[in-house]
């Protein structure tokens, strides 16, 4: 008789600062989708303060204060604690057991071509003083998937060197010790927008020290300020003139954030955005008119988002509560994995008998 796969989702953060709206569209929005949908058997969402700690090592303080802060966001878009476990990683020892052992089936040379570890060794300038730790947190990642023998990860396209590394970690252990962990399958965003949202300036990489990031927890005169400062075309001069696209950040969020009963309500000169969009090619459409748009369109969004959390910002301990229960049910699930890899390794010494 053929059992049906149980579905199991692991997904996760680091707390190095609130949460912004590329976090939402890139996968906050999804995972409340999927918790929803009555798929899963299990789902685990863990804040992954160990791996933030790979660098930042020096800055304890940070990474502490953040997962209230983050714990918050995913409780203000919708993360309902009876259906997910929130999990704070550093509190669950089975995962750098894990860690530990799968680092013997990891080559330097193969982490030393992880594109993500590249290019984040560049833009943290580490160049010939990395952190061992940060160097080897692909694998400590890989420990957190197989850890809940997660089926399903939703994340972001930057994490999918991560995915990959996970694979093979499990596809070694298992030809080497025998079928024991789950092999993992990525879940991306839909929508292209949503895959990488750019920060309000334009430029690739959402950032605190760029200013250039909408929190979810922004105040409302915040948001209408940045949207009506965001990065357009350049080309662009005259209201008459024709508008490019690409490359255009108020068009992009709007791919992210903007469905077609949006138009009714806030612009109904147009049916949806590809009419807009037309227009704006065309030339005869203002910036000012599309940037209205999306505040509005923004604002919608996220307010419901920010009054959910002022509630529950009146209870920090309930948020430590769940934080405790969460973490508590996910070292169970981690714990049964660890044991099943220590059988399939024979270092299972004294359950021998
Ligand atoms: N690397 C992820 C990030 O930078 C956080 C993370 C840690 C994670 N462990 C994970 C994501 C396991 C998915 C699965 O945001």
């Amino acid at each position: 008789m053929s059992e049906e796969k149980e579905k199991i989702i692991l997904t996760g953060d680091r707390p190095t600062g609130r949460l912004h709206v590329g976090h939402y569209v890139g996968s906050l929005r999804r995972r409340v989708q999927l918790q929803d949908s009555g798929e899963f058997s299990k789902i685990f969402i863990m804040i992954a303060d160990a791996q933030a700690l790979t660098d930042n090592a020096e800055n304890p303080e940070k990474v502490r204060d953040n997962i209230v802060e983050v714990a918050l966001d995913y409780l203000s878009c919708g993360i309902d604690p009876s259906k997910t476990n929130i999990l704070i990683q550093s509190q669950i020892p089975e995962l750098f057991e894990l860690t530990c052992y799968y680092m013997n089936l990891v080559t330097v040379s193969r982490l030393q071509r992880n594109p993500t570890v590249k290019s984040e060794i560049q833009m943290r300038k580490f160049e010939n003083s990395i952190p061992v730790g940060f160097f080897t947190y692909p694998i400590s990642q890989a420990a957190d998937i197989t850890a809940f023998k997660a089926t399903t990860v939703p994340v972001g396209e930057d994490q999918l060197p991560m995915l990959e590394q996970t694979k093979e970690i499990v596809h070694k252990f298992n030809t080497v010790y025998g079928e024991t962990l789950v092999d993992p399958d990525i879940l991306l965003p839909e929508t292209k927008a949503a895959l990488r949202l750019p920060g309000t300036d334009g430029k690739a990489k959402m950032s605190k020290s760029l200013g250039n990031c909408i929190y979810l927890s922004e105040e409302s005169d915040e948001i209408q300020k940045k949207v009506m400062s965001m990065f357009t075309d350049p080309g662009h001069l005259k209201v008459t003139d024709p508008g490019k696209l690409e490359g255009n950040t108020v068009f992009t969020y709007l791919d992210a954030f903007c469905r077609d009963e949006h138009f009714e309500e806030f612009c109904p000169d147009y049916k949806n955005l590809d009419e807009m969009k037309e227009h704006y090619k065309r030339g005869g459409l203002g910036d000012v008119k599309v940037k209205k748009l999306l505040n509005n369109v923004l604002q919608a969004e996220l307010e419901p988002i920010r009054n959910r959390r002022r509630e529950y910002e009146k209870d920090i301990p309930y948020i430590y509560e769940v934080l405790k229960k969460g973490t508590e049910a996910a070292e169970a699930a981690a714990a049964e994995t660890l044991s099943d890899v220590k059988k399939a390794m024979k270092i299972d010494y004294f359950e021998q008998f």
